[in-house]
């Protein structure tokens, strides 16, 4: 059975009001230092260039997830227990969802969270052929913001969120915690989350996946700039700028920038921002953990880390959480 949630979106509609995305840029590119959210890497051709960063040997994320998915789904399933209602922050077309749902016991409902109408539709639409038992519950909307989930057909034993592809390292550990502690709200007293987290380890393994030799990561974290061109009518010029992306040890995270070539000037619509030569633009963090550090930030949210499933090398791991209340005496 499915019911698919209307999204309030034509089909062609997946981006954010123009004079927002104007608002952004404008603000951003007067912060010193310039700064724009991550979230402007994926207008369609974002996504389509983070599809081929999955598949770029140096980008071992995907790989190792993968693995870890395909050899312990079935324990995973069995840890999360029967009847669980399993809430995805994303769209979830992908392989993880399937190796996951293929274990799962008797799940109550799959709830896909994603803010672009047709890669859910389309995702939705997979998965319903592929699991028709399990009911469909999609909805359209922005996982960072709170969320009224759909009602479930039938009252599940526990809500399950999950989270896959190391997606919470996109946030700074504030906002990471900020964000966790509302999944621990919505998902209630007997739920969980699983979460995929990217580990640290040597930082030249890290640098490679995020400068990979074929350019594509290159070509993405580009993009932005072209994105703004095309809905905001800026005029980058996208060869006046390079993506860099260096791993700093401390804050333990890959810091992108994009740096201008030259000192120049951007109409930014009615404003123009102004750089200084190798001046940064920061574009994105992707945060990476080691077990203790992410079991810090889960208490933070008044979480727990209940069980860890890693690689003998430790490149990935997904964990599972629970309310740490529920762990006491
Ligand atoms: C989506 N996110 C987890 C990716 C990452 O690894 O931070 C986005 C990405 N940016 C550059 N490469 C991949």
């Amino acid at each position: 059975m499915s019911s698919m949630q209307p999204c309030g979106m034509s089909d062609d509609d997946r981006r954010p009001p123009l004079n927002e995305v104007l608002e952004v840029a404008q603000h951003g590119l007067a912060l010193k230092p310039k700064r724009l959210p991550s979230w402007l890497f994926y207008d369609e051709r974002g996504s389509a260039l983070f599809e081929r960063i999955c598949e770029q040997p140096e980008y071992y994320l995907t790989r190792c997830e993968i693995a870890l998915m395909k050899e312990h789904a079935a324990e995973i399933a069995d840890t999360l227990g029967s009847e669980v209602r399993l809430v995805e922050y994303g769209s979830g077309s992908g392989i993880k969802t399937r190796l996951l749902l293929q274990q799962l016991h008797q799940p109550v409902a799959y709830v896909p969270v994603e803010i672009s109408a047709v890669p859910l539709r389309r995702s939705v639409r997979h998965l319903a052929q592929e699991f028709p038992s399990v009911p469909m519950q999609p909805l359209c909307a922005d996982f960072s913001r709170p969320l009224r989930l759909p009602i479930p057909v039938r009252a599940p034993r526990r809500t399950v969120l999950y989270f896959p592809g190391s997606t919470i390292g996109n946030f700074e550990n504030r906002d990471a915690a900020v964000l966790l502690r509302k999944m621990r709200n919505e998902m209630g007293d007997a739920g969980g989350i699983l979460i995929g987290v990217d580990l640290k380890k040597d930082a030249a393994t890290i640098e490679a996946a995020y400068n990979d030799r074929a350019g594509v990561t290159a070509e993405f974290t580009l993009n932005m700039l072209a994105r703004l061109n095309r809905e905001i009518a800026s005029d980058f010029d996208l060869a006046g700028f390079s993506h860099r992306a260096h791993y700093n040890p401390m804050a333990g995270r890959i810091e992108t920038h994009l740096v201008s070539r030259r000192a120049q000037r951007v109409k930014i619509g009615r404003v123009d921002a102004v750089f200084r030569e190798d001046e940064a633009i920061q574009v994105e963090y992707s945060c990476k953990y080691s077990p203790q550090d992410f079991a810090a930030l889960a208490a933070r949210a008044g979480l727990a880390v209940v069980r860890m499933w890693t690689d003998a090398r430790q490149m990935f791991s997904v964990q599972y959480l629970v309310r740490a209340s529920t762990l006491a005496g």
